[in-house]
């Protein structure tokens, strides 16, 4: 029995040899596990807060999580991103609550204090009035900043860690990743679309995690999904750039390409098999392929316009036209925002088409998303019992390529990409 989060050992947590890649159950069920998670994963490493579209001007700001702490995105007067610790220094209440705004300043709704862009304490509310303050208060600074803030083509990354490695380090090879799927706009910009769409699930957040890379579970998990299309014949955006409307087109949503598991957590399913890119220079968004195609050379063309999703951990998913970030709040609670985006000067009805298509598969109306957080639940009620010990992550353990740099490549659905996000949170979970 595991007490407190500073007795954990993650090791025995992990069950790792040649043949064998299984992870407890705890791993997903225990608070200790949890409380560790929020110490040594995330308040350690790069954690995805926004995108520059969401807060384009002075005053503009957003709300975001660091794993359980939340956080204000804010862009100042002179244009610089501060991400705040969302909490009142005085009696800490969260100063702000909206999803996003814009504002001069923020004042807290307690007791009224005025905290500037920055995070600057600007008043101390009747700070002189009789029973006020002495004329010696220690007045605070203001907001707690959050100390290391970046961004890699306008995503936004913040870290509590002052020592951890730069985001371009941290994230590696999965700046690839990012790169393809904003490739895809001819001036390589994406701009999120309205208001995110947010959901809750009853289940574990590495749930999230490792499904937005599991090539596997899609014919079964969305097998209604995939019959209906089938039926309908509505294969497009992702799921299908062919003219589908059979069993057998159906059939080549299957992946082709492979599986990767990046170093620090990140991985990738990269396809270039659905998509094919001469069809797609004879289709009907030709000069805006064959403007693709220019600028990334024919090479590279391929894999920008391929089917593609990835992660960056530990909560950021890039998958269809779409951001996805994730944020825990206990074991078996996670909550999910999803941010539709249109690429910068791509043809208005192809953005519009991607958006069609993942109203089909996403969000209240879509099929996809019920189904996933329907297994996320069974998932979590599954490992409620203490029965039976372990899970399994042993596909594709004998067929994975180990790369001299660290990275592995897989076979399309090894679970290389799950092992990537285990062997990261084994890490990090390591360190005290
Ligand atoms: Fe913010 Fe008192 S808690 S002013
Ligand atoms: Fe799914």
């Amino acid at each position: 029995e595991y007490g407190a989060a500073s007795e954990l050992d993650p090791a025995s947590l992990i069950w790792e040899d040649e043949r064998h890649y299984r992870v407890h159950t705890r791993a997903y069920t225990d608070q200790a596990v949890f409380d560790a998670e929020m110490e040594r994963i995330f308040a350690r490493v790069w954690v995805f807060v926004g995108h520059d579209s969401e807060i384009p001007n002075p005053g503009d700001y957003k709300t975001a999580y660091i794993g359980t702490q939340p956080v204000i995105v804010t862009r100042a007067d002179d244009g610089a991103v501060h991400v705040l610790v969302n909490r009142c220094v005085h009696r800490g209440a969260v100063i702000a609550r909206e999803a996003r705004g814009t504002v001069r300043d923020f004042t807290c709704p307690y007791h009224g204090w005025v905290f500037a862009l920055d995070g600057k304490l600007l008043a101390v509310s009747e700070r002189n009035d009789s029973g006020g303050y002495a004329p010696d208060f220690d007045v605070p600074e203001g907001l707690h900043r959050v100390p290391r803030v970046d961004s890699y083509r306008g995503l936004i990354f913040a870290c509590l860690d002052p020592d951890a490695v730069d985001l371009d380090t941290y994230l590696g090879r999965a700046k690839k990743t990012i790169d393809r799927k904003f490739g895809r706009s001819p001036v390589g910009r994406i701009a999120v679309r309205g208001k995110p769409f947010v959901m809750r699930y009853q289940g574990n957040w590495k749930f999230q995690v490792e499904n937005i890379v599991d090539a596997y579970h899609f014919l079964h998990t969305h097998k209604g999904f995939v019959a209906l299309q089938a039926k309908y014949g509505e294969t497009t955006g992702d799921y299908g750039a062919h003219k589908g409307g059979s069993a057998k087109a159906m059939r080549q949503v299957r992946f082709k390409g492979s599986s990767w598991a990046l170093r620090h957590g990140h991985a990738q399913l990269e396809n270039s098999g659905t998509a094919n890119p001469d069809e797609l220079l004879s289709g009907p968004h030709r000069e805006y392929y064959e403007a693709l195609r220019d600028i990334h050379g024919p090479d590279e063309f391929p894999f920008v316009v391929g089917r593609m999703s990835g992660t960056i951990f530990p909560n950021l998913g890039l998958i269809h036209q779409q951001i996805r970030t994730w944020r825990p709040i206990a074991p078996d609670v996670t909550e999910v925002t999803i941010y539709l985006y249109d690429l910068v000067d791509a043809p208005k009805e192809f953005n519009d088409g991607w958006m069609r298509s993942q109203e089909r598969f996403y969000g209240p109306a879509g099929h996809g998303m019920a189904d996933d957080v329907d297994i996320f639940a069974r998932n979590q009620q599954g490992l409620a019992g203490s029965a039976v010990e372990w899970l399994l992550l042993e596909r594709g353990l004998q067929t994975d390529e180990k790369l001299a740099n660290g990275d592995t490549k897989g076979l399309p659905a090894s679970e290389a990409p799950q092992r990537a996000l285990w062997q990261a949170w084994k890490q990090l979970m390591a360190q005290r």
